[in-house]
């Protein structure tokens, strides 16, 4: 959290940070003042003028009018103040891309769009989730990390359809298209140096660490189908934030959804919605479901990632796939744009959180035979609790979903979990849950949702 303002007590501008202690994010719970984004307090008392900067996590934040509206108010409450103004700013972009990936160091967020079905939709909400998010006023990048099948070249129409790439610093500079930056295979031109690497991932790796994106808030990453390697060097060579994950409603996709999730996991980068696509059509009012329904509330069930969002079938977001412009551009006032809003608002919310919310933790607390002691925000009063390693181990549920005839009291050889258990990795995922590796080789998702219903220790002092 940036550091919070303060002023000496009994002065104007104390009576100003106290009015604005009223304006609360939604978000964190918290008022702006204590979140840190108020700067550059300037109090002209005789004049009656206030001059205050609100600075938040991300220029696309949703409910940023909402704060500049009460900020006003509030402040002008005050009787002396004749003026009140308000600038809107955005903390500055960084990331903590390796010093390798020059190019990326200006990127705020990377946001990657996954699943492991292909033609689910990926291209399709990559593509309008970027639009949207440039719409609310972000700077926005779209990788298309297909090399197999670029889908961006028949989605969006640039002037100018060739990556140009700098001979002397071998720089790329990314093609743009209505604001947005983009890059993708479909644009490296026949020949061209780009295409010139031995292996996929190489290319993918020239990509990453050779554009020069400047200065971005959002960088959307559209993954291709699956979680092999060029999956697992995306994610290695580029700090992911956050993933957002499509699916479509059979039970089938379920399965390969579930193996995106637990990709993501293993490498601690946290899913922050799951998008489910081709989820019904309406007709007079009334919902068609053709594929079904479930997997998507079934993966937000078991692995605990918030913020199910559905996407009816729209024949005009496939019409619009084809001729180079993106239906959120072209129609912004459609139904079918205000829920790519609400996805864009999601994820500008959930990336907001977990990088100024309060954390979950998770310890193995030695001194109360190597529980886990466990403090989630909102849960127990943000007090922590102690549930038993064994516990957290029988909780899980993959091997039965698997339709394996495994029992949750039995390591993967057979013989029965011992009540010492104890893991040889564990990390935290965003705030929703934690992956565990146990001695006998299994990797657990563990939900928060679910370790929060687990059988309490008698807590202790800490
Ligand atoms: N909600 C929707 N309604 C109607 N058509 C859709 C919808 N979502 C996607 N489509 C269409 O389905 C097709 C596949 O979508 P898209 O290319 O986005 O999938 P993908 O997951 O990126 O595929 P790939 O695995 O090949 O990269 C496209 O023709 C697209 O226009
Ligand atoms: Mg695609």
């Amino acid at each position: 959290m940036p550091a919070i303002y303060s002023a000496p007590d009994g002065s104007k501008e104390a009576a100003v940070l106290e009015k604005l202690r009223r304006v609360i994010d939604p978000d964190f719970g918290e008022d702006i003042v204590n979140c840190g984004f108020v700067k550059a307090l300037n109090v002209d008392e005789s004049a009656g003028n206030v001059l205050f900067a609100i600075e938040l996590t991300t220029p696309a934040c949703p409910v940023k009018a909402e704060f500049e509206r009460q900020a006003k108010a509030f402040v002008g409450e005050l009787e002396w103040v004749k003026n009140v103004r308000v600038t809107m700013t955005a903390q500055p972009a960084r990331n903590d891309a390796p010093e390798t990936v020059e190019g990326l160091r200006r990127v705020r967020h990377i946001i990657a769009v996954s699943s492991c079905k292909g033609g689910v939709g990926k291209s399709t909400t990559s593509v309008n989730l970027a639009y949207t998010l440039a719409m609310m006023g972000a700077k926005v990048g779209i990788l298309d990390a297909d090399v197999y099948g670029p889908s961006l070249p028949t989605m969006i129409s640039p002037e100018s359809p060739v990556l140009e790439m700098d001979k002397g610093t071998g720089t790329i500079t990314p093609v743009e298209y209505e604001g947005v930056k983009v890059v993708s295979f479909g644009f490296a031109g026949q020949g061209s140096a780009i295409m010139r690497g031995p292996m996929v991932s190489g290319l993918i790796n020239q990509l990453l660490t050779t554009t020069d994106w400047g200065e971005l808030d959002y960088l959307i990453l559209d993954m291709p189908p699956g979680t092999g390697d060029i999956q697992l060097t995306l994610c290695q060579v580029v700090p992911i934030t956050a993933a957002v994950v499509v699916t479509t409603p059979q039970k089938l996709a379920f399965i390969d959804v579930e193996k995106g999730v637990r990709m993501f996991a293993k490498l601690a980068v946290p899913c922050v919605s799951v998008v489910e696509n081709l989820s019904y059509f309406e007709v007079d009012g009334v919902k068609h479901k053709p594929f079904g329904e479930g997997s998507g509330a079934a993966i937000c069930e078991q692995y605990g990632v918030p913020n199910l969002l559905q996407m009816p079938i729209v024949p005009e977001l496939s019409a619009c796939g084809d001729t180079g412009r993106p239906l959120v551009l072209r129609d912004p006032a459609c139904k079918t744009s205000s829920r790519y809003q609400d996805v864009a608002a999601t994820v500008v919310r959930e990336v907001a959180k977990l990088n100024n919310g309060k954390k979950p933790r998770v310890d193995i607390d030695p001194g109360y035979d190597g529980a886990f002691r466990v403090e989630l925000p909102g849960e127990n009063d943000d007090k922590p609790f102690w549930i038993t390693a064994k516990n957290v181990r029988m909780s899980d549920t993959s091997a039965r979903v698997k339709g394996s005839d495994e029992s949750p009291d039995r390591l993967l050889n057979g013989t029965p979990i011992p009540d010492d258990i104890a893991p040889i990795e564990m990390s935290v995922i965003g705030n929703y849950a934690m992956s565990v590796t146990w001695p006998d080789g299994l990797s657990q998702v563990a939900a928060f949702n679910t370790l929060a219903k687990l059988e309490r220790l008698p807590a202790r002092a800490s």
